[in-house]
C-alpha cells in the first residue's frame, strides 16, 4: 500500500479535512503530519516533514496551505522532491505525466472543495510517461552549479 503524506497549515486544514478521505478510499496508507487544527502555524514546518519522508522514499505527499505557494517552494528545496502546484486538472495530470510530480500542492483559499478533490482525484490516477521526460526531470536536480 502506498504511504500517502499530508501535511498543511491552519489555512490549509479544513481542506486536508476534505481530501484526506478520498485518499484512504483510493487505498492509499494517509499519514497526517500535521498541522491539526486551525491554530495559526508556520507551513514550511509541515512541508519539510512531507518533503523529508517522500525524499527518503518513503511515499507521495500532498501539501496544503492556503495558496500552496509557501508549501511548494518549501517542499522544492529537497532533492528528489518535485511538488506541483496545481489549480487544475489538466495540470494535475501532465504533472504526473511529464514531470513525475511527487507531492500534489493545493491551495485552500484558491480552490473550491470540489475542484480540489477533482485535481487530487487526477494526479494521484495518472503515471509518469518515462521516456524522453525522464530525461528531463533528470536535470531538475542541481549538480555542480
Ligand atoms: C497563511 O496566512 C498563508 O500565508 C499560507 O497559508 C500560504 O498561503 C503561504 O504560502
Amino acid at each position: 500500500m502506498t504511504v500517502l503524506f499530508f501535511g498543511s497549515d491552519h489555512a490549509g486544514f479544513p481542506l486536508k479535512q476534505a481530501v484526506t478521505p478520498i485518499a484512504a478510499d483510493a487505498g492509499f496508507e494517509v499519514r497526517d503530519l500535521g498541522t491539526h487544527s486551525t491554530e495559526s502555524t508556520d507551513y514550511p514546518d509541515y512541508a519539510h516533514a512531507v518533503a523529508t519522508a517522500v525524499a527518503r522514499g518513503e511515499g507521495l505527499g500532498v501539501l496544503i496551505c492556503g495558496t500552496g505557494i509557501g508549501m511548494s517552494m518549501t517542499a522544492n528545496r529537497h532533492a528528489g522532491v518535485r511538488a506541483a502546484l496545481c489549480g487544475d486538472v489538466f495540470s494535475a495530470r501532465m504533472a504526473r505525466h511529464h514531470n513525475d510530480a511527487n507531492v500534489l500542492c493545493l491551495g485552500a483559499r484558491v480552490l473550491g472543495v470540489g475542484l480540489a478533490e477533482a485535481i487530487f482525484r487526477a494526479f494521484f490516477e495518472e503515471a509518469f510517461d518515462g521516456g524522453r521526460h525522464q530525461r528531463r526531470v533528470d536535470k531538475i536536480e542541481l549538480s555542480g552549479c
